[in-house]
């Protein structure tokens, strides 16, 4: 039973610069699942929450959405879970979050812009941990690069090599279809059409109904580019892809629901099912009997009125039901959730069991934080859900001192959540908060005020970088932070922190205490 259920499970993550086509892909997914009936509604959907919980607000005037949500929905025999990540580049915390959930990651890319900045950040986290990727160029409909250009573009800036698996007939004004070459069969492209027709199969592309079919200077492109193609890139394998050697490419226009069917019935074949997890003493397979997983996310206060928060996690391992008791491995008390939510395209609905890959929603009043695992038997914490080192600081200052208590709980909360990082610095009392980018500030100082009532400002420090420390010797550990102690601060857990001003000090630094390793993210 387990293995079926694990067998015929897809979770993944979609990525993309912002405005490359994230939500409209996600959108046309959905709508090939059933698991929404109109074009628009994941949209929609995002405006009704912004309306539903006011902090929002700062985010909607801004036309973005900060929202990480799930979407699951069955898909032929499979059951499909997709992680959104929000598209912002100041929350991307929250999205390398998000990808420590997922087993593979589609990655979008726009035709006429090419890589983009965001992209080959996330693209980096994907490397780090090895995550299988599929990219989609989308808006094959513009008047974009020449393909072959863009894919050599992806493979330079981001480091990886490309195996096209459909290739577009012409673009822009002149985009005919795709050829699929993965089911080598013939798509052709009519803007806005509805109804998704299979491809006529053309097996060989000197078959002289391709000449029919889109007339013959086309149908002649066609066979010189994929004889470029078989000759400049290697086959295509599975299990190249799945550890991640290779990322196949499709072509397509999300908008105009083409090639988008495509994608989703390849990658349904070849992205990995549920992968297993390693915790700091086990590796953790996803068909074992004892049930485990992680909370990645924390999203609170979906309701101002009351402080209640949605923890997600990701099961890793056996069947979660509803109602058992787990062990929390962090405080190794036992919890149990009477209130588990399965997250079913817009709807939330309880449910009782769930499997690994599966994305459950748990109510937490605030016994649960990010990296928190929960099982049956004692496993440790499961590896790879680090903190980066923040690129911004400032300095918290309480600014009604009668409100001390509820600033200090609301930052700490907020903290949880995982919208910031907090130094709390070893001398003087002194609290910085760290984040990606400029707008978590207004965020959590708009928070404070309406959910704590507390008010605060950020100052500006001149912080570089925060540098989690160790060392095989205790005794230079701690006369490096007695001689630097101004500098030294401990992140949410208590770790060891070193806050450095400037690039050439921190290297400085790192030269004349060689015995002391300075880390860029808290899991090392
Ligand atoms: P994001 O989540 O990655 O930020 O992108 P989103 O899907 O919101 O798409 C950004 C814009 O690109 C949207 O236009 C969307 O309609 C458009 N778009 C998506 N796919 C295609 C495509 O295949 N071809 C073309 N030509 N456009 C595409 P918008 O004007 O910002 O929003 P809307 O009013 O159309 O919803």
């Amino acid at each position: 039973m387990i293995n079926e259920e694990i067998e015929r499970r897809r979770t993944f993550g979609i990525i993309s610069h912002p405005d490359a086509g994230k939500t409209t892909l996600t959108e046309k997914l959905l709508l090939f699942g059933g698991a929404i009936q109109s074009a628009g509604a994941v949209k929609s959907n995002k405006i009704k929450m912004h309306a539903r919980s006011d902090w929002m607000e700062i985010e909607k005037q801004r036309g973005i959405s900060v929202a990480t949500s799930v979407m699951g929905f069955d898909y032929n025999k499979y059951k499909i879970n997709i992680l959104d990540t929000p598209g912002h580049q100041d929350f991307a915390e929250d999205t390398y979050r998000t990808l420590t959930a997922v087993d593979s990651v589609i990655m979008v890319i726009d035709c006429v812009k090419g890589v983009e900045t965001q992209t080959e950040k996330l693209m980096e986290v994907c490397t780090m941990r090895k995550t299988p990727v599929i990219s989609f160029i989308n808006k094959m409909d513009r008047e974009g690069r020449d393909p072959f250009e863009l894919l050599d573009e992806i493979e330079t800036k981001l480091n990886i090599n490309v195996r096209p698996l459909s290739w577009p007939i012409g673009i822009g004004k002149s985009f005919k279809g795709v050829y699929n070459l993965f089911t080598e069969s013939l798509i052709l492209f009519e803007a806005k059409k509805k109804e998704i027709e299979e491809g006529v199969v053309i097996k060989d592309l000197s078959d002289e109904r391709l000449d029919k079919l889109i007339g013959k200077s086309a149908a002649d492109q066609l066979r010189s580019d994929v004889e470029l193609i078989d000759g400049v890139y290697p086959p295509f394998s599975k299990e190249e892809y799945q550890v991640r050697d290779i990322v196949p490419v499709f072509f397509g226009s999300a908008v105009n629901n083409f090639g988008v069917k495509e994608l989703l019935d390849c990658f349904v074949e070849i992205a990995p099912t549920p992968l297993a997890r390693e915790t700091d003493d086990f590796k953790i397979e996803p068909a074992q009997k004892d049930f485990s997983g992680f909370i990645f996310k924390i999203h609170a206060n979906m309701d101002p009125r009351h402080r209640n928060r949605i923890a997600f996690l990701r099961v890793c391992s056996g069947k979660f039901n509803r109602g058992n008791n787990y062990l929390h491995s962090r405080t190794k008390k036992s919890m149990r959730f009477s209130n588990a939510t399965a997250f079913m395209a817009q709807d939330r609905e309880t449910i009782d069991e769930a499997w690994p890959g599966d994305i459950v929603g748990l109510y937490d009043t605030g016994n649960l934080k990010i990296g928190d695992t929960l099982s049956d038997k004692d496993i440790g914490t499961f590896k790879g859900i680090p903190s980066f080192s923040p690129e911004i600081f400032k300095e918290v200052i309480n600014k009604d001192a009668m409100k001390t208590k509820q600033l200090e709980k609301g930052l700490s909360q907020l903290m949880e959540e995982g919208l910031a990082q907090l130094f709390s610095f070893e001398l003087g009392n002194k609290k910085v908060v760290g984040t990606v980018g400029i707008l978590q500030f207004e965020v959590i100082q708009y928070r404070l005020k309406h959910e704590y009532g507390a008010t605060a400002n950020f100052v500006s420090t001149n912080l570089y970088k925060a540098c989690w420390i160790s060392s095989k010797d205790p005794q230079k550990l701690k006369s490096f932070i007695s001689s630097k102690s101004r500098h030294i601060a401990k992140d949410k857990d208590g770790k060891l922190v070193f806050m450095a001003e400037s690039k050439a000090w921190l290297g400085m630094v790192m030269d004349n205490f060689p015995d002391i390793e300075f880390h860029f993210t808290s899991e090392f």
